[in-house]
Protein backbone atom coordinates (compact mmCIF):
# COMPACT_ATOMS: atom_id res chain seq x y z
CA UNK A 1 0.00 0.00 0.00
CA UNK A 2 1.18 3.44 -0.85
CA UNK A 3 1.93 5.92 1.97
CA UNK A 4 -0.71 7.81 0.70
CA UNK A 5 -3.40 5.36 0.95
CA UNK A 6 -2.89 4.30 4.65
CA UNK A 7 -5.91 4.91 6.31
CA UNK A 8 -5.48 7.07 8.92
CA UNK A 9 -7.73 6.61 12.20
CA UNK A 10 -8.98 10.15 13.09
CA UNK A 11 -11.82 9.96 15.06
CA UNK A 12 -11.17 10.91 18.84
CA UNK A 13 -13.16 11.01 22.10
CA UNK A 14 -13.36 14.33 24.45
CA UNK A 15 -14.87 12.28 27.70
CA UNK A 16 -18.57 11.53 26.35
CA UNK A 17 -18.36 13.93 23.53
CA UNK A 18 -17.00 11.80 20.16
CA UNK A 19 -15.48 14.13 17.43
CA UNK A 20 -14.54 12.64 13.53
CA UNK A 21 -11.56 14.23 13.95
CA UNK A 22 -9.24 16.73 16.45
CA UNK A 23 -9.87 19.51 14.73
CA UNK A 24 -12.54 22.39 16.16
CA UNK A 25 -12.69 26.38 15.45
CA UNK A 26 -12.59 28.63 18.31
CA UNK A 27 -14.99 30.75 19.58
CA UNK A 28 -16.09 34.00 18.56
CA UNK A 29 -12.92 33.67 15.27
CA UNK A 30 -15.91 31.42 13.22
CA UNK A 31 -19.27 33.15 13.57
CA UNK A 32 -22.49 30.74 13.23
CA UNK A 33 -20.41 28.99 10.95
CA UNK A 34 -22.60 30.38 8.20
CA UNK A 35 -20.66 32.93 7.64
CA UNK A 36 -17.77 30.42 6.39
CA UNK A 37 -19.73 28.47 3.94
CA UNK A 38 -18.92 30.60 1.04
CA UNK A 39 -15.45 29.10 1.43
CA UNK A 40 -15.39 25.43 2.09
CA UNK A 41 -18.05 22.41 3.44
CA UNK A 42 -17.74 23.34 6.70
CA UNK A 43 -19.26 20.05 7.29
CA UNK A 44 -16.03 18.81 7.31
CA UNK A 45 -15.03 19.44 10.63
CA UNK A 46 -15.00 17.76 14.08
CA UNK A 47 -16.92 20.65 15.92
CA UNK A 48 -17.54 24.20 15.40
CA UNK A 49 -17.71 26.33 18.79
CA UNK A 50 -20.00 29.29 18.12
CA UNK A 51 -19.67 32.53 19.15
CA UNK A 52 -20.30 32.98 22.92
CA UNK A 53 -24.46 33.12 23.46
CA UNK A 54 -25.70 35.56 26.84
CA UNK A 55 -28.91 35.51 27.67
CA UNK A 56 -29.86 38.76 25.52
CA UNK A 57 -28.45 40.53 22.34
CA UNK A 58 -25.35 42.63 22.86
CA UNK A 59 -24.01 44.86 20.50
CA UNK A 60 -20.61 44.69 21.98
CA UNK A 61 -18.15 47.40 22.60
CA UNK A 62 -17.57 50.32 19.95
CA UNK A 63 -15.16 50.51 17.12
CA UNK A 64 -12.07 50.40 16.94
CA UNK A 65 -12.43 47.06 18.81
CA UNK A 66 -9.28 45.17 16.48
CA UNK A 67 -5.95 46.09 15.85
CA UNK A 68 -2.73 43.88 14.39
CA UNK A 69 0.23 43.59 16.70
CA UNK A 70 4.04 41.79 15.70
CA UNK A 71 2.23 38.12 15.25
CA UNK A 72 -1.27 38.26 16.54
CA UNK A 73 -4.15 40.37 16.73
CA UNK A 74 -5.90 42.11 19.43
CA UNK A 75 -9.64 42.59 20.00
CA UNK A 76 -12.23 43.88 22.14
CA UNK A 77 -15.17 42.92 20.53
CA UNK A 78 -16.95 42.76 24.28
CA UNK A 79 -19.08 39.81 23.25
CA UNK A 80 -21.22 40.90 20.60
CA UNK A 81 -23.69 38.45 20.16
CA UNK A 82 -27.48 37.59 19.43
CA UNK A 83 -28.50 36.17 22.84
CA UNK A 84 -29.74 33.25 23.14
CA UNK A 85 -33.57 32.96 21.88
CA UNK A 86 -32.39 34.75 18.48
CA UNK A 87 -29.53 32.26 18.31
CA UNK A 88 -31.39 29.10 18.98
CA UNK A 89 -34.31 30.18 16.20
CA UNK A 90 -32.40 31.50 13.57
CA UNK A 91 -28.55 30.17 13.89
CA UNK A 92 -28.84 26.75 15.16
CA UNK A 93 -31.25 25.06 12.61
CA UNK A 94 -28.16 25.45 10.11
CA UNK A 95 -26.39 22.16 12.77
CA UNK A 96 -28.91 19.51 11.27
CA UNK A 97 -27.69 19.75 8.01
CA UNK A 98 -23.88 19.04 8.90
CA UNK A 99 -22.72 16.46 9.95
CA UNK A 100 -20.14 18.34 12.36
CA UNK A 101 -20.59 18.83 16.04
CA UNK A 102 -22.35 21.97 17.31
CA UNK A 103 -20.46 23.58 20.46
CA UNK A 104 -22.20 26.68 22.01
CA UNK A 105 -19.63 29.13 24.06
CA UNK A 106 -22.10 30.61 26.77
CA UNK A 107 -21.47 33.75 28.68
CA UNK A 108 -22.85 35.27 31.53
CA UNK A 109 -22.15 38.28 34.04
CA UNK A 110 -24.00 35.98 36.71
CA UNK A 111 -24.23 31.92 37.52
CA UNK A 112 -28.06 32.63 37.17
CA UNK A 113 -26.98 34.39 33.13
CA UNK A 114 -24.67 30.90 32.36
CA UNK A 115 -27.72 28.71 34.05
CA UNK A 116 -30.08 30.44 31.70
CA UNK A 117 -28.62 29.97 29.10
CA UNK A 118 -27.66 26.29 29.12
CA UNK A 119 -31.25 25.56 30.20
CA UNK A 120 -32.43 26.86 27.15
CA UNK A 121 -29.35 24.98 24.81
CA UNK A 122 -30.01 21.88 26.41
CA UNK A 123 -33.56 21.91 26.00
CA UNK A 124 -33.25 22.42 21.87
CA UNK A 125 -31.54 18.69 21.86
CA UNK A 126 -29.66 19.84 19.21
CA UNK A 127 -26.57 21.09 20.83
CA UNK A 128 -23.78 18.57 20.85
CA UNK A 129 -22.15 20.13 23.81
CA UNK A 130 -21.54 23.40 26.06
CA UNK A 131 -18.18 25.25 26.53
CA UNK A 132 -18.52 27.90 29.40
CA UNK A 133 -16.58 30.88 28.91
CA UNK A 134 -15.15 31.76 32.29
CA UNK A 135 -13.24 35.13 31.01
CA UNK A 136 -16.57 37.01 31.56
CA UNK A 137 -17.08 39.70 34.57
CA UNK A 138 -18.92 38.41 37.37
CA UNK A 139 -21.27 41.54 38.60
CA UNK A 140 -22.44 40.65 41.65
CA UNK A 141 -18.16 40.64 42.59
CA UNK A 142 -17.08 43.51 41.68
CA UNK A 143 -16.67 42.24 38.10
CA UNK A 144 -14.27 40.19 38.85
CA UNK A 145 -13.81 37.57 35.94
CA UNK A 146 -14.72 34.39 37.13
CA UNK A 147 -12.14 32.28 35.81
CA UNK A 148 -9.32 34.56 37.52
CA UNK A 149 -11.09 32.72 40.71
CA UNK A 150 -10.93 28.77 41.33
CA UNK A 151 -13.80 29.52 43.79
CA UNK A 152 -16.01 31.07 41.65
CA UNK A 153 -14.92 28.58 38.48
CA UNK A 154 -15.76 25.62 40.70
CA UNK A 155 -19.35 27.03 41.30
CA UNK A 156 -20.41 28.51 38.27
CA UNK A 157 -19.18 24.97 36.91
CA UNK A 158 -20.92 23.31 38.96
CA UNK A 159 -24.42 25.09 38.76
CA UNK A 160 -24.37 24.49 34.99
CA UNK A 161 -23.38 20.99 35.82
CA UNK A 162 -26.47 20.11 37.32
CA UNK A 163 -28.61 21.58 34.46
CA UNK A 164 -27.73 19.84 31.69
CA UNK A 165 -26.71 16.59 30.55
CA UNK A 166 -24.64 17.64 27.85
CA UNK A 167 -20.85 17.47 27.49
CA UNK A 168 -19.74 20.13 29.39
CA UNK A 169 -16.45 21.96 28.70
CA UNK A 170 -14.89 24.76 30.68
CA UNK A 171 -12.34 27.41 29.07
CA UNK A 172 -9.76 28.49 30.56
CA UNK A 173 -8.11 32.17 30.77
CA UNK A 174 -4.34 32.26 30.45
CA UNK A 175 -4.48 35.61 32.68
CA UNK A 176 -3.61 33.40 35.96
CA UNK A 177 -0.12 32.60 37.72
CA UNK A 178 -1.14 29.02 37.92
CA UNK A 179 -3.59 27.27 35.31
CA UNK A 180 -3.58 24.18 37.15
CA UNK A 181 -5.87 25.83 39.65
CA UNK A 182 -8.84 27.29 37.83
CA UNK A 183 -8.48 23.61 35.67
CA UNK A 184 -8.54 21.63 39.28
CA UNK A 185 -11.68 23.71 39.86
CA UNK A 186 -13.11 23.02 36.86
CA UNK A 187 -12.84 19.28 37.32
CA UNK A 188 -14.33 19.51 40.82
CA UNK A 189 -17.28 21.60 39.31
CA UNK A 190 -18.18 18.49 37.12
CA UNK A 191 -16.44 19.81 34.06
CA UNK A 192 -15.87 16.87 31.09
CA UNK A 193 -13.36 18.80 28.66
CA UNK A 194 -10.95 21.34 29.21
CA UNK A 195 -10.56 23.98 26.61
CA UNK A 196 -7.47 26.21 26.41
CA UNK A 197 -5.98 28.99 26.34
CA UNK A 198 -8.82 31.94 26.29
CA UNK A 199 -6.97 35.50 24.75
CA UNK A 200 -4.01 37.22 27.29
CA UNK A 201 -5.14 40.88 28.31
CA UNK A 202 -3.07 43.46 26.37
CA UNK A 203 -2.46 46.93 25.14
CA UNK A 204 -1.44 48.90 22.11
CA UNK A 205 -1.41 52.78 21.97
CA UNK A 206 -1.04 55.13 18.94
CA UNK A 207 1.96 56.88 20.10
CA UNK A 208 1.38 59.92 17.73
CA UNK A 209 -2.14 60.54 18.98
CA UNK A 210 -0.90 59.41 22.22
CA UNK A 211 -4.18 57.72 23.26
CA UNK A 212 -4.88 54.06 23.45
CA UNK A 213 -6.16 52.14 19.99
CA UNK A 214 -8.54 50.33 21.36
CA UNK A 215 -12.11 51.36 22.37
CA UNK A 216 -12.25 49.49 25.67
CA UNK A 217 -8.18 50.85 26.35
CA UNK A 218 -7.05 47.15 26.65
CA UNK A 219 -8.47 43.83 24.22
CA UNK A 220 -7.15 39.88 23.93
CA UNK A 221 -4.07 39.28 22.63
CA UNK A 222 -4.45 36.21 19.99
CA UNK A 223 -2.56 34.73 17.45
CA UNK A 224 0.93 33.33 16.65
CA UNK A 225 2.48 35.39 19.49
CA UNK A 226 0.46 33.36 21.99
CA UNK A 227 1.50 30.06 20.90
CA UNK A 228 3.96 29.07 23.33
CA UNK A 229 2.40 30.57 26.27
CA UNK A 230 -0.30 27.95 24.86
CA UNK A 231 1.64 25.05 24.32
CA UNK A 232 2.83 25.85 28.23
CA UNK A 233 -0.38 26.21 29.82
CA UNK A 234 -1.73 22.63 27.88
CA UNK A 235 1.43 20.72 29.01
CA UNK A 236 1.09 22.19 32.28
CA UNK A 237 -2.79 21.48 32.46
CA UNK A 238 -1.86 17.64 30.87
CA UNK A 239 0.09 16.49 33.54
CA UNK A 240 -1.88 17.98 36.32
CA UNK A 241 -5.63 17.15 35.67
CA UNK A 242 -6.81 14.17 34.18
CA UNK A 243 -9.56 15.67 31.64
CA UNK A 244 -9.53 15.80 28.12
CA UNK A 245 -7.91 19.34 26.78
CA UNK A 246 -9.53 21.13 23.71
CA UNK A 247 -5.78 23.20 22.54
CA UNK A 248 -5.92 26.14 21.18
CA UNK A 249 -4.13 29.62 20.92
CA UNK A 250 -2.05 30.67 17.66
CA UNK A 251 -2.16 27.48 15.65
CA UNK A 252 -2.25 28.30 11.86
CA UNK A 253 -0.51 25.20 10.57
CA UNK A 254 -1.14 21.24 10.87
CA UNK A 255 2.41 21.22 12.50
CA UNK A 256 1.24 23.90 15.14
CA UNK A 257 -1.94 21.54 15.70
CA UNK A 258 0.59 18.18 15.91
CA UNK A 259 2.93 19.90 18.81
CA UNK A 260 -0.53 20.98 20.76
CA UNK A 261 -1.40 17.20 20.84
CA UNK A 262 1.72 15.96 21.83
CA UNK A 263 1.59 18.82 24.64
CA UNK A 264 -2.03 17.16 25.73
CA UNK A 265 -4.33 17.96 23.64
CA UNK A 266 -7.20 15.48 22.51
CA UNK A 267 -8.46 18.23 20.10
CA UNK A 268 -7.58 21.43 18.89
CA UNK A 269 -9.11 24.54 17.66
CA UNK A 270 -8.35 27.29 14.79
CA UNK A 271 -8.84 30.55 16.10
CA UNK A 272 -7.30 33.93 14.95
CA UNK A 273 -5.90 31.99 11.84
CA UNK A 274 -9.47 32.26 10.27
CA UNK A 275 -9.02 35.82 9.88
CA UNK A 276 -6.20 35.47 7.85
CA UNK A 277 -7.10 32.42 5.81
CA UNK A 278 -10.82 31.86 5.74
CA UNK A 279 -9.90 28.17 4.99
CA UNK A 280 -7.57 27.41 7.21
CA UNK A 281 -9.03 24.99 9.53
CA UNK A 282 -9.21 22.58 6.19
CA UNK A 283 -5.73 23.40 5.23
CA UNK A 284 -5.43 22.48 8.79
CA UNK A 285 -6.70 19.17 8.68
CA UNK A 286 -4.89 17.98 5.67
CA UNK A 287 -1.83 18.69 7.28
CA UNK A 288 -2.19 16.85 10.30
CA UNK A 289 -3.86 14.24 8.06
CA UNK A 290 -0.40 14.63 6.08
CA UNK A 291 1.74 14.82 9.42
CA UNK A 292 0.82 11.13 9.75
CA UNK A 293 1.02 9.87 6.77
CA UNK A 294 4.57 11.10 7.28
CA UNK A 295 5.44 9.71 10.50
CA UNK A 296 3.74 6.08 10.76
CA UNK A 297 1.31 7.56 12.63
CA UNK A 298 -1.88 5.43 12.01
CA UNK A 299 -4.01 6.04 14.88
CA UNK A 300 -4.29 10.36 15.55
CA UNK A 301 -4.79 9.43 19.10
CA UNK A 302 -1.75 8.25 20.01
CA UNK A 303 -0.23 11.57 19.49
CA UNK A 304 -2.20 13.27 22.67
CA UNK A 305 0.51 13.33 25.72
CA UNK A 306 3.33 11.90 23.22
CA UNK A 307 6.11 14.52 24.15
CA UNK A 308 9.11 12.95 24.78
CA UNK A 309 10.96 14.30 27.39
CA UNK A 310 14.76 12.70 28.37
CA UNK A 311 15.22 15.04 31.91
CA UNK A 312 12.09 15.05 33.50
C1 LIG B 1 -12.29 38.23 17.65
C2 LIG B 1 -12.29 37.17 18.72
C3 LIG B 1 -13.46 36.88 19.42
C4 LIG B 1 -13.46 35.92 20.44
N1 LIG B 1 -14.63 35.62 21.10
C5 LIG B 1 -14.64 34.65 22.04
C6 LIG B 1 -15.85 34.27 22.69
O1 LIG B 1 -16.95 34.78 22.40
N2 LIG B 1 -15.79 33.32 23.67
C7 LIG B 1 -14.62 32.70 23.99
O2 LIG B 1 -14.61 31.83 24.88
N3 LIG B 1 -13.46 32.99 23.36
C8 LIG B 1 -13.45 33.96 22.41
N4 LIG B 1 -12.27 34.26 21.75
C9 LIG B 1 -11.03 33.52 22.08
C10 LIG B 1 -10.74 32.42 21.04
O3 LIG B 1 -11.79 31.48 21.01
C11 LIG B 1 -9.41 31.71 21.35
O4 LIG B 1 -9.48 31.13 22.63
C12 LIG B 1 -8.20 32.65 21.32
O5 LIG B 1 -8.34 33.60 20.29
C13 LIG B 1 -6.86 31.89 21.17
O6 LIG B 1 -6.79 31.19 19.96
P1 LIG B 1 -6.11 31.81 18.61
O7 LIG B 1 -4.80 32.41 19.02
O8 LIG B 1 -6.00 30.67 17.66
O9 LIG B 1 -7.08 32.87 18.12
C14 LIG B 1 -12.25 35.23 20.75
C15 LIG B 1 -11.08 35.52 20.03
C16 LIG B 1 -11.08 36.48 19.02
C17 LIG B 1 -9.81 36.74 18.26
Amino acid sequence: MSEQTIPIQTRIQLGPLILKNPVTVASGTFGYGAEFMPFFNIGILGGIVVKGIHPDPRSGHPQPRLVETASGMLNCIGLQNVGVDAFIRDKLPLFDKLDTACIVNINGNSIDEYVSVAEKLTATQQVDALEINVSCPNVSQGGIVFGIDPVMTEKVTRAVRERTHLPLIVKLSPNVTDITAPARAAMNGGADVLSLINTLVGMAIDPIRRRPILSNITGGLSGPAIKPIALRCVWQVHRAVPLPIIGMGGISTGLDAIEFMLAGAAAISVGTANFVDPCAAQRILDEMVDYCRENAVTDIRTLTGALEIDHL
